[in-house]
């Protein structure tokens, strides 16, 4: 069984409501679930009927919930970054950190940083106590670069640790030749260089969240019977496709809710289908989750290793 499951798809396609109706499915049936808002605009808490939080919250018997804070995530890999620079650069006292980091924060990319070690810290604290994480996402193009985040950081890191490695060699040969040049006195070795130490730190956790995503996963894609959701969970497929995490399921959400026509793009066929109808009643509180089906489903994720 995988630990984790993230349900993506396109905005109001019915993310959260899966997410909640398999977690509380899960829950009834005897497991201890978690499930994780990661969507800034929260509602997890609406439909589950409780009001929540950074920290899981007892929603009924076996079934927490949370909801992350962004800001409070982003704010925290700020100082982090802050932290490690007032140190790294303690000598360089014209580099201007205040509005360095004022820049920063609205740089594109820090939103994603921030979700990742939000991940990370429920991946490395909270997920022990339970049997299952289950996520629901942001729309599409916010989870689809959070998701890739992992892989296009470590290139970088992968670059950067090359380049050290050089400029380690290079001190070394330096030192050799003259002992007394002012470089013999920075660190010319791999096990004692900070920044070395601090690249391959910061690998070990970029690659915990790439085996996360691509192996203890099990990535559901929601969509709609109407022509724009499917488009959007083909190219969610493809986008997966390329940074290596398959797709285990398609939920289709709503069905029956319209008679225009619509056709599942075969692209999208190699992985199964699980069909939830239209209800037209709408959902106003927990219990009504129930009426989502999602036994097929959840038996689906439970068979998967
Ligand atoms: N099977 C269903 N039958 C009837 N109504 C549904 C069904 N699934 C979802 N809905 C309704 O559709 C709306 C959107 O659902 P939901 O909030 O789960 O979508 P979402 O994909 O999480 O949206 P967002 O992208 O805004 O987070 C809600 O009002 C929800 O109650
Ligand atoms: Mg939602």
């Amino acid at each position: 069984m995988k630990t984790n499951a993230f349900f993506l798809g396109k905005g109001g396609v019915g993310k959260t409501t899966s997410s909640a109706a398999f977690a509380l499915a899960l829950a009834r049936s005897g497991k201890r679930v978690l499930v994780a808002s990661l969507d800034p605009a929260h509602n997890l808490g609406d439909v589950l009927g409780v009001k929540l939080d950074g920290k899981p919250v007892e929603v009924e018997p076996r079934l927490y919930a949370l909801e992350i804070d962004l800001n409070f995530w982003v704010e925290q890999y700020l100082k982090e970054s802050r932290d490690e620079m007032a140190t790294t650069y303690s000598y360089n006292l014209t580099l201007n950190l205040d509005s360095f980091f004022d820049i920063m924060k609205y740089s594109p990319g820090t939103e994603e940083y921030a979700m990742l070690w939000a991940i990370e810290h429920i991946r490395c604290n909270l997920a022990g106590d339970y049997d299952i994480v289950v996520y629901d996402t942001p729309p599409t193009a916010l989870s689809l670069r959070f998701l890739a985040m992992p892989a296009i950081s470590n290139m970088w890191i992968a670059e950067l640790t090359k380049m050290r490695e050089r400029i380690l060699k290079k001190r070394n040969t330096i030192t050799r030749i003259n002992p007394d040049s002012p470089v013999a006195s920075s660190c010319v070795d791999k096990d004692d260089d900070k920044v070395y130490g601090k690249l391959g730190s910061i690998k070990r956790r970029l690659d915990l969240l790439a085996s996360l995503f691509g192996k203890e996963s099990y990535v559901a894609v929601v969509l709609n019977p109407d022509k724009l959701s499917v488009s959007e969970a083909h190219r969610i497929k493809e986008e997966l496709d390329r940074i290596k995490i398959p797709l285990s399921a398609i939920c289709l959400n709503k069905r029956g809710v319209s008679t225009a026509s619509w056709v599942l793009d075969e692209r999208l066929a190699t992985s199964p289908m699980f069909e939830f109808d239209f209800l037209p009643g709408g959902l106003h509180k927990r219990d009504d989750l129930s009426h989502i089906d999602t036994s097929k489903l959840v038996a689906d994720f439970l068979a998967t290793i």
